[in-house]
C-alpha cells in the first residue's frame, strides 16, 4: 500500500508540487491528491510577473490567492515563483511606449515596486521565494559568457538587478527564504557560474538563503553530476531546494514519441528515480524541499501531441505508478 509522499519524506525534506489554481479544489481528484501527498505548493504560472502585474500598477491576485489559501487550509507551505525573470514578464517592465529599453533607473524602480508589493502581500504566507530565475548563460564551456545576455534585465543594467532584487525581497519580508533558481544547474558549465554568482552575492552581503535546482532532469542524468553539484553548493553554506522535478520517459529527443506508458518507460524511470532519490536523501541536511513540476502524468509542460512525457510518480489518474513503490521501498530501507 502506498504511503503518502509527505509522510514518506517527512524526516528528510518537504515534498511539493507545482499547481494551477483550478487544481487546488478538494472537490477534484487533483485537490485530493495534493492534500494526500504534498507538503509544499508552487504556482506553475500564476505568481509570475505577467500574471500578477500584466498592466503597470494593476495587480491581479485572485489566482495566486487561491493557491495560497488552499495551502493554508491544508497545512502546506508555499514556494513563490518567481519575482524576477526575463520570460513571462510584461513588456512594460522593460520597454517604454516607443519600444526602447527603459533606463536603468526606471527599470530598477519598477522592479522594486513589483517585488515590494508582491512579497509584502504574501508576507508570512510564502515561506520561500525564487527571487531571481534563470539569470546565467546556459552554454559556454569556456566560461566567457557569464550572464544570460539576452535578458532585457541584463541589457538594461547588467547584473545589478540580481543584487537589488534580493535586497528588495528581504526588506519586504525579512523572514522569507530567498532563492536563486536555475536549470541545467548540475552541469559543469552552469554550476560553476551559479557557484560564483552566489559566492559573490554572499561576499557582498546580499541576502540570499539558497539555490533552487530546477530538476528538469532525465533518465540519463548521472549520479556523479548530481553529487558533484551538491558537494560544490554545500561549500556555499546555503539551503538547497530541488524546485522543478520531472523525469520524462525518453532516452533521447530522437526517440519516437508514445502516448502509452510501457514497461521500458517504467524500467527507466525506476532506475532514474531510485538513483535520484537515493542521492537527495544523502543530502537531506542541506536539501530542505523537493518539488515536482506537476502532480501527475495528466498535466505537464513536457507533453507534446503524440509524445507524452509521463514524468511523475503519479499516473494520469493520480494513482501511484510502479516507480512510486520503488521509491517508497528505498526510503523505507534507510
Ligand atoms: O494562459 C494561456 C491561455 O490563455 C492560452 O490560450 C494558451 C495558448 O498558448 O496559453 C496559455 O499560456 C500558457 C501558460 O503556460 C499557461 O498554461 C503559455 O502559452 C505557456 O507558454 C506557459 O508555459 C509555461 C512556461 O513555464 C512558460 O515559460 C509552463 O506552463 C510552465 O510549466 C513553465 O514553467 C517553467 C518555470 O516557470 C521556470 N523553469 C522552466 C519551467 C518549464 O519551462
Amino acid at each position: 500500500v502506498a504511503i503518502p509522499l509527505r509522510e514518506l519524506f517527512k524526516d528528510y525534506f518537504l515534498i511539493g508540487a507545482a499547481v494551477t489554481p483550478q487544481q487546488t479544489d478538494l472537490g477534484t481528484a487533483h485537490g485530493q491528491a495534493l492534500k494526500t501527498h504534498y507538503a509544499s505548493l508552487t504556482a506553475e504560472n500564476v505568481m509570475k510577473p505577467d500574471a500578477l502585474q500584466r498592466v503597470k500598477g494593476q495587480f491581479t491576485w485572485d489566482n495566486a490567492d487561491r493557491i495560497v489559501q488552499f495551502a493554508k487550509n491544508n497545512n502546506m507551505k508555499v514556494r513563490g515563483h518567481t519575482l524576477t525573470w526575463h520570460s513571462q514578464s510584461p513588456d512594460w517592465m522593460f520597454y517604454d511606449e516607443n519600444g526602447d529599453l527603459h533606463t536603468p533607473e526606471v527599470a530598477m524602480k519598477q522592479l522594486e515596486e513589483h517585488i515590494t508589493t508582491v512579497v509584502s502581500r504574501y508576507k508570512g504566507d510564502v515561506y520561500a521565494w525564487d527571487v531571481v530565475n534563470e539569470a546565467m548563460f546556459d552554454w559556454d564551456p569556456n566560461g566567457q559568457i557569464i550572464y544570460r545576455e539576452d535578458s532585457p534585465w541584463y541589457k538594461i543594467m547588467g547584473p545589478a538587478y540580481i543584487d537589488s532584487a534580493f535586497v528588495y525581497a528581504r526588506r519586504a519580508d525579512p523572514d522569507a527564504k530567498l532563492f536563486y533558481n536555475d536549470y541545467n544547474s548540475i552541469f559543469s558549465w552552469k554550476r560553476n557560474k551559479i557557484y560564483d554568482l552566489v559566492k559573490r552575492l554572499k561576499d557582498n552581503g546580499i541576502p540570499i538563503d539558497g539555490i533552487g535546482l530546477q530538476g528538469h532532469w532525465s533518465v540519463n542524468t548521472t549520479e556523479s553530476d548530481l553529487r558533484t553539484t551538491l558537494n560544490l553548493f554545500r561549500e556555499l553554506g546555503v539551503e538547497l531546494h530541488i524546485t522543478e522535478l520531472d523525469i520524462p520517459v525518453y532516452a533521447s529527443n530522437d526517440e519516437p514519441g508514445s502516448t502509452e506508458y510501457n514497461s521500458t518507460f517504467s524500467f527507466r524511470q525506476k532506475v532514474a528515480y531510485s538513483m535520484i532519490f537515493n542521492v537527495l536523501l544523502d543530502y537531506s541536511d542541506i536539501i530542505t524541499n523537493v518539488t515536482f513540476w506537476g502532480i501527475g502524468d495528466d498535466h505537464t509542460w513536457l507533453d507534446k501531441p503524440g509524445r507524452k512525457a509521463f514524468p511523475f510518480l503519479l499516473d494520469e489518474e493520480l494513482k501511484p505508478k510502479p516507480v512510486y513503490f520503488e521509491v517508497q521501498k528505498l526510503v523505507q530501507k534507510r
